[in-house]
């Protein structure tokens, strides 16, 4: 008789757990930690996105909707988007922006076909590519921790299909400059590539408004925004994507046979929280950016984050790894991811700072210490 976990896909047994996962279930035996490992915002949905879902479910709105989501909430998509961009983009409610990126690789990825990421990397990213019989190309960005066009040239081979950016960053807050994300559609053009931008985070951008490819090659960008991030509402699973028609449709046509459709009642609320003035928010998390970098950035070498909640970070030399830190930090009551969670390299670690102010304070001050 075989084994029960024999039954398991190899390309599933193969990925390996998350590092986040594996930081969690070390969290769960720490005793009342200061924690900033929570890749999630600490603020509440605005009221009227809770009172639009309240009675969204109260008025019995809790079945299917279309495939591509409430015609009220796409067109209000839209709208943003050519105010935004001049842009008139095929518009589809997902599943959180894990969902667009899902049936954004399913929906383009033949076997072995490959798509430049940048290492570091949002934890998902190779398993998304990898999950659709595609090949994750993980591209070095260290020091600068930007995808620069000269990286994405050096790394390309002749099964090379798209490039995926996220500016603002996860897990470092970079932002592209506006020259480097038009010298990467300029190449996109010239060898015929597709780009998907994750721009999950450009609500949460302190310093200026980040540049979008949508910008420069509209033609073959897809756009993949979420609304957890941007209004405090992970769990409620909302986002969306943009982009030509010939591909949101075929990614529209793998929701179909999926998730389905974005859940409803949470679309209703998604069209009153775009109602939503967030400046309040923006501000303050660009005083906890302000504050932990300043903090970090005396005993740490720190990439500079213009926006998201994240700070990446090495350690002084005499740690060995990333983790041999993470290890300490742990032992002091304070929880950080390792880096080689979004990264090939165990260099650095990283801290999520959407937690309460006088946390963000007490465990920056713990790290600093132990960085001596
Ligand atoms: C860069 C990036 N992309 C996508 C996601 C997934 O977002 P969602 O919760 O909307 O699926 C995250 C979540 O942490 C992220 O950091």
């Amino acid at each position: 008789m075989k084994a029960i976990d024999s039954f398991v896909a190899d390309r599933i047994a193969n990925i390996s757990a998350s590092g986040i996962r594996r930081i969690f279930d070390l969290a769960a035996t720490m005793k009342d930690p200061i924690d900033f490992s929570m890749g999630q915002p600490d603020f509440p949905v605005p009221d009227r996105a809770k009172a639009a879902a309240h009675a969204a479910i109260d008025a019995d709105q809790n079945g299917y909707t279309v495939t591509y989501g409430l015609v009220e909430l796409r067109e209000k998509i839209k709208a943003t988007l050519t105010h935004e961009f001049d842009w008139d983009p095929a518009v589809f409610a997902t599943c959180g922006v894990s969902g667009g990126l899902n049936l954004a690789m399913t929906a383009i990825c033949n076997p072995g076909d490959e798509v430049l990421i940048p290492d570091p990397y949002f934890v998902s990213y190779p398993m998304h590519v990898e999950l659709a019989g595609g090949r994750a190309v993980p591209v070095d960005t260290a020091p600068g921790f930007e995808m620069t066009a000269d990286l994405v040239e050096a790394a390309l081979t002749p099964k090379s299909k798209a490039i995926l950016l996220n500016s603002p960053s996860n897990p470092t807050g970079v932002i592209y400059s506006e020259e480097n994300v038009k010298a990467i559609c300029e190449l996109a053009r010239k060898k015929d590539l597709l780009i998907f931008s994750d721009e999950i985070y450009n609500m949460l951008s302190f310093d200026a408004t980040p540049a979008s490819p949508v910008t420069y090659a509209p033609e073959r960008t897809i756009l993949l925004r979420g609304f957890g991030k941007s209004y405090g509402m992970t769990g409620w699973r909302m986002g969306f994507a943009a982009g030509p028609e010939s591909i949101i449709s075929q990614m529209a046509k793998v929701q179909q046979y999926t998730f389905v459709c974005a859940p409803q009642p949470f679309q209703w609320a998604c069209i009153a929280a775009l109602d939503e003035d967030m400046s309040k928010v923006l501000s303050d998390y660009r005083i906890k950016r302000d504050v932990s970098l300043k903090i970090m950035s005396e005993r740490f070498e720190c990439a500079t984050p213009g926006g998201g909640f994240f700070l990446y970070c090495k350690p002084p030399s005499r740690f060995k790894t990333g983790s041999e830190f993470v290890e300490a930090a742990i032992q002091k009551n304070v929880l950080v991811v390792p880096g080689y969670a979004f990264s090939k390299h165990d260099t650095h670690f990283r801290i999520s700072y959407a937690v309460p102010d006088q946390k963000l304070v007490e465990g920056c001050q713990i790290l600093h210490e132990l960085a001596g």
